[in-house]
């Protein structure tokens, strides 16, 4: 039976939550890529600091894409993580290839992941609303861990 054992959720919560982790998981996939090419190519007075630091963000980003993903299959989804995937559903504008200066990477990405931070928030409501706990305290902990690193990298902001 495909059917045992996938959480004792509703099917139309199940098929919301797995729309909107899609949604949130195509977006920290486009982010951790946008913070590794500011991790590579920023030039600046605190160059070292950033570049330790962005690989930090990086890995906290692709390890919440993680849980996000495998939530998604726990409650009977598919997680679309292939790069043609992520680009068509990503909400964050197009990272530019054509920065270097320390504050123009810095503030590409805090914009990047404050309305990313944004995005979860709303989530969290819909996900509290539609009675999915587990999901909220998901997102709950990915915007947490997003303002974290805002705070961290805003700090660097001239
Ligand atoms: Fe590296």
């Amino acid at each position: 039976m495909a059917h045992t054992f996938i959480p004792d959720i509703d099917s139309n919560v199940r098929k919301s939550m797995i729309a909107l982790l899609n949604h949130r998981l195509a977006d920290a996939l486009d982010l951790k890529l946008a913070v590794k090419q500011a991790h590579w190519n920023i030039k600046g007075k605190t160059f070292i600091a950033l570049h330790l630091l962005l690989d930090d963000v990086a890995g906290r980003v692709d390890e919440n894409a993680d849980t996000m993903a495998e939530r998604i299959v726990q409650i009977g989804g598919t997680a679309k993580g292939t790069s043609q995937a992520v680009a068509k559903a990503t909400s964050l504008p197009a990272y530019p290839l054509d920065i270097t200066a320390q504050d123009d990477h810095v503030t590409a990405l805090c914009e990047r992941m404050f309305s990313f931070g944004n995005a979860c928030r709303k989530d969290i409501e819909e996900a509290d609303k539609a009675g999915d706990a587990d999901t909220a305290d998901i997102l709950t902990q990915v915007s947490r861990a997003i303002d974290k690193d805002i705070w961290f990298l805003r700090s660097h902001l001239e």
